[in-house]
């Protein structure tokens, strides 16, 4: 990689989870100027009807690159790109990233050959997840669990609001309970605010599991899509949000944590 590597990035999540994204952005070039968005206006996505994702998501985007101004637009949310990539990508004229799922390292490292995806309801039940599964875990056994619960118990532990351990074991129990649960050895976290509470997880799993996500992947790519655009030094470190900041008291305070310390307002 190359230490001339310069330009900008703007990562976007419909709240603190692409967070977890934008630090393995930094840690991977720490050289390139990243910005990052939250759609607060609109979280949590995982709820949101299809139809009213594939309008939102374009001009949302829009409107955030017209004020960040990136090289490059990472959608880092499994949610909105498993639906809505392709009208993002219409939408802009700078390269966009979107997150996958981590299907295929899973089905790669299963010992036992049962995987289980926890991500949000919309990610579970997108044909884009079904066709990932189609293509690189054939002949694994793929249990899916979607939980808004944990999406929200993620933004509560970023912001240093205590969480019960007891609401992660029941929030993820589902995906052990059901029928060849107790055989997975391998967990996709398909949601980017997951890596948040990987520790309260992994201390309520009801067995041994190694869990997968795809922060440094999507890192490794937008490292190389960047090093191929035409780019100048720029300056990061800014936040956006969608909603009025003195209602956004702890997604400001988590972006000011996570090292973006001007947060504006972006009225979409
Ligand atoms: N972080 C998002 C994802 O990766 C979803 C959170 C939400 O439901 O808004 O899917």
């Amino acid at each position: 990689m190359s230490a001339n590597l310069n330009g900008k990035v703007l990562v976007f999540d419909s709240g603190m989870g692409g967070l977890t994204v934008a630090r393995e952005v930094q840690a991977l070039a720490p050289f390139i100027a990243v910005d990052y968005a939250a759609d607060s206006g609109f979280f949590p996505y995982g709820e949101k009807s299809d139809a009213a994702l594939r309008q939102r998501l374009p001009e949302v985007a829009k409107a955030l690159c017209q004020v960040a101004r990136p090289d490059v637009f990472v959608i880092a949310c499994n949610t909105a790109s498993t639906l809505a990539l392709p009208e993002v990508r219409a939408a802009l004229d700078i390269p966009v990233i979107g997150t996958v799922p981590a299907i295929k390292p899973a089905a790669q490292l299963t010992r036992t050959g049962t995987i289980g995806l926890l991500a949000t309801p919309g990610t579970v039940r997108r044909a884009y997840t079904a066709e990932l599964i189609e293509d690189f875990a054939s002949g694994v056994r793929v249990i899916l669990h979607g939980s808004i619960a944990l999406v929200r118990m993620a933004e509560q532990v970023a912001s240093g609001h205590p969480v019960p351990l007891e609401s992660f074991r029941i929030a993820q129990a589902p995906l052990y309970q059901a029928e060849g649960g107790d055989e997975i050895d391998t967990v996709v976290l398909a949601c980017t605010h997951f890596p948040l509470i990987r520790g309260e997880l992994a201390a309520t799993l009801p067995q041994a599991v190694n869990f997968v996500d795809s922060g440094e992947a999507i890192a490794r790519q937008t490292v190389r899509v960047l090093s191929e655009q035409k780019t100048s030094e720029k300056t990061g470190g800014n936040a956006w949000v969608t909603s009025p900041i003195n209602a956004q008291a702890r997604l400001t305070e988590v972006c000011r944590r996570f090292g973006f310390a001007d947060v504006n307002q972006v009225a979409v």
